[in-house]
């Protein structure tokens, strides 16, 4: 999904809050190491790391470096030292007032050094809970606008979740607004920062084939699918209480929907792409709980320490969509967690008018792994019989464009964030409009426990 507008990065301060944290140290140093490398950032670039810890830059680099390394052996030591020369590292607790103040000033001496009023982006990697009490403080600052006083030079970066239903996401959602505007908050979904995601879009838009058969009285099925192998992986705080539906579901995986079935927009801007997505979801029903499947893996209880625990590991749940084009179009969304299988997949699957052939003709968007799109097509089976035998055409992104890797949704969530593109970024009412869709189930689920499923960790998931 490209924005039809090519934007360039301008000087920009990175401020990281939470720089030592899991999620700057796994992806978001490791992507900003890349985009040094590959010179994608203004040479005016700066980085200041906010943390409550006493370390220092060469502790945090040594960290990155090691990172870096374990997963490329070759790494370039000369992009990390050109990223180390453009970082420093502040003192800072995200709940004293104060603090804010030394930032403000540290932000206008490093544009005062550079000669030049830069645009600044607030990342915030830190806790849900320390969110309201951050945005509140730096609108006390007034760091909402930038050292030319006006707002386009500030941005704010915020990773899901954004709240934890429609009530407290709408609060949350206010309080943002009042310090920032909707244009400055950049809300993170890594999955439409994936090549295979963006591609949706692309795919259909220049694939006339398809654009003219993707309806209702064409396809008789969508089913998207994120099935991961990993359990919870230690996230112990962070997951229990959360679950599939708000994890997964809630997020990436009705952005997926809403990329696949939106209306085409006639250009690729941001703010088309943004109108038709918010009008697809408005659009979804709110999800029937009695047409939900919930399921948790047999260990979860006891890796979280929680014999009570209900919080689900697996969710499946059928949705519908309200327009004319779509209509009566089954739609089922699947997640779980410790199942046999890493795969995520949309399958859009096409009518048979004749409802002769047995196989159907299935397009599946193989968003990973296997990077690539499939159809599957009924052919003869060579022979004196008259046998159908299903064939698949095959795009692969491996086999198209070579082991040349392509930006990891990090890199492409940063340089774009720089450039001011938000395109790739969910928009307040998406969020809400996607809180609004789970909210039954959330709240059957709350109020009673009964219908968990045990399931076997490395098993597809509860039985039928
Ligand atoms: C995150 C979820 O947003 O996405 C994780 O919190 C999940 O639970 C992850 O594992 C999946 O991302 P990816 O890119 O590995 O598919």
């Amino acid at each position: 999904m490209m924005s039809d507008q090519a934007i360039q990065p301008e000087p920009a301060i990175l401020v990281v809050f939470g720089v030592t944290g899991d999620l700057s140290q796994r992806y978001l140093l490791p992507a900003l190491y890349h985009l040094f490398k590959e010179k994608l950032l203004h040479a005016q670039t700066r980085i200041v790391g906010l943390t409550r810890q006493n370390v220092t830059v060469d502790d945090l680099f040594e960290k990155i470096e090691a990172g870096i390394r374990s997963k490329d052996p070759a790494m370039d030591t000369s992009a990390l030292q050109t990223m180390r020369a453009h970082s420093g590292l502040l003192k800072f607790d995200p709940s004293v007032r104060d603090d804010y103040d030394h930032l403000k000033k540290h932000l206008a001496e490093l544009e005062a050094t550079e000669g030049v009023c830069m645009n600044r982006l607030f990342y915030l990697s830190i806790p849900p809970n320390l969110f309201e009490t951050t945005v509140a403080n730096l609108g006390a600052a007034h760091l909402e606008t930038g050292c030319d006083h006006g707002k386009g030079k500030s941005r704010l970066l915020v990773e899901k979740p954004f709240g934890a239903d429609l009530a407290s996401a709408k609060e949350l959602i206010s309080t943002t607004n009042s310090v920032f505007a909707e244009e400055q908050v950049y809300r993170i979904d890594h999955y439409l920062a994936k090549e295979t995601v963006q591609n949706i879009l692309t795919f259909r838009r220049t694939n006339p084939i398809f654009a003219s058969i993707w309806d209702n009285q064409h396809i008789s099925a969508i089913d998207i699918l994120a099935s991961e192998k990993i359990g919870i992986e230690g996230r112990v705080n962070f997951y229990e209480g959360v679950g599939a539906l708000r994890d997964l579901i809630q997020s990436h995986l009705l952005q997926l929907l809403a990329v696949t079935t939106m209306a085409l927009p006639n250009e690729f801007s941001s703010e088309a792409i943004h109108d038709a997505k918010q009008m697809l979801l408005a659009a979804v029903e709110a999800a029937d709980p009695s047409r939900a499947t919930r399921g948790q893996y047999d260990t979860y209880k006891q890796e979280v320490n929680n014999p009570d625990s209900t919080t689900e590991t697996f969710a499946r749940l059928s949705l519908e969509i309200n327009t004319g084009v779509w209509r009566g179009l089954p739609v089922t969304i699947t997640t779980g967690k410790a199942l046999s299988d890493r795969r995520t997949e949309i399958a859009v699957t096409f009518r048979d008018p004749h409802e002769e052939s047995l196989i159907a003709n299935v397009l599946t968007f193989r968003i990973q792994p296997n990077e690539g799109i499939h159809l599957q097509l009924a052919v003869k089976k060579p022979g004196f019989e008259h046998e159908i035998q299903k064939a698949l055409m095959d795009f692969s992104y491996q086999q198209t464009f070579g082991d040349s890797t392509h930006p990891n949704a990090y890199e492409r969530v940063l340089a774009d964030a720089v450039k001011g593109d938000r395109t790739l970024f969910a928009t307040s009412e998406e969020v809400l409009q996607s809180w609004r869709i789970i909210e039954p189930i959330q709240e059957a689920w709350q109020a009673n426990a009964d219908g968990l499923r045990n399931y076997q960790s490395g098993s597809d998931g509860p039985m039928y």
